[in-house]
């Protein structure tokens, strides 16, 4: 399956919504360690609802843009704002379609691990960065964090299981300087007594705890030279 028809079957089934309400316990802390300024320009890679620019916006950047592979996930994204300076783009991770040190900061919130080719993605993204800029990516999806591999049965799309030190390499090797890299717990996630497991998801208590407590996101930071 690509990644249009898996994800515009999500968008049409308001999945986007559901995805931005989980994945904000984490994204918050994301973008909060954002270094934005006012003139700024914003690429997200992977936008789905597009909530992560609408919050940047308030924070004053100047634009942003939301790629995403699924023309329904960007076309729901465009409808759930009004404002001209957010633009919401149909386009594949693989290439992105920036000149050359045009965007200040990209970021990306549980999509990079979707990318056909993550190394050729890194390239792109340091190609479009300006001089100094930085590229947050943030997944939950890696080697150390066991109980999210079985999410490779569940989709149809060949997914990157990096570890952390994939992760740093990857970075170094397409030109970044990785400034940090730490895990966000996500601490509002409800987590039920031991005696409701097993649920329709969850197999042990233990299991919950491990994905969203002890390793939640993986955060990796790395500034364009
Ligand atoms: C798990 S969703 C995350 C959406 C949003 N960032 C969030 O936090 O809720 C992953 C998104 O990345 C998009 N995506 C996956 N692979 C892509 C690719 N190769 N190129 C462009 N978009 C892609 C999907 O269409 C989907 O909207």
């Amino acid at each position: 399956m690509s990644v249009r028809e898996e994800f515009d079957e999500w968008a049409t089934a308001g999945k986007d919504r559901g995805m931005e309400d989980r994945h904000w316990h984490t994204a918050k802390h994301v973008l909060a360690r954002m270094p934005v300024e006012p003139d700024d320009v914003v690429l997200d890679l992977g936008t789905g609802s597009g909530y992560a620019l609408r919050a940047l916006r308030e924070r004053g950047i100047d634009r942003g843009y939301g790629l995403d592979g699924a023309p329904e996930m960007a076309r729901n994204a465009r409808s759930y704002t009004d404002d001209d300076r957010l633009g919401f783009l149909v386009g594949d991770f693989d290439s992105l379609p920036f000149a050359d040190d045009s965007v200040d900061h990209v970021v990306s919130m549980e999509a990079f691990y979707y990318a056909a080719d993550p190394h050729t993605t890194l390239s792109e993204i340091r190609r479009i960065l300006r001089p100094g800029g930085t590229w947050y990516c943030a997944v939950n999806y890696f080697a150390e964090s066991e109980h999210t591999h079985q999410w490779q049965e569940l989709i149809d799309i060949e997914m990157t299981l990096w570890n952390r030190s994939q992760y740093r390499e990857a970075f170094r090797k397409a030109g970044f300087h990785v400034a940090s890299q730490d895990t966000i717990p996500d601490r509002e996630i409800d987590i039920p007594p031991a005696d409701a497991f097993p649920t329709d998801d969850w197999d042990s208590r233990e299991a919950m705890v491990d994905r969203y407590r002890t390793w939640g996101t993986l955060l990796t930071v790395g500034v364009a030279p």
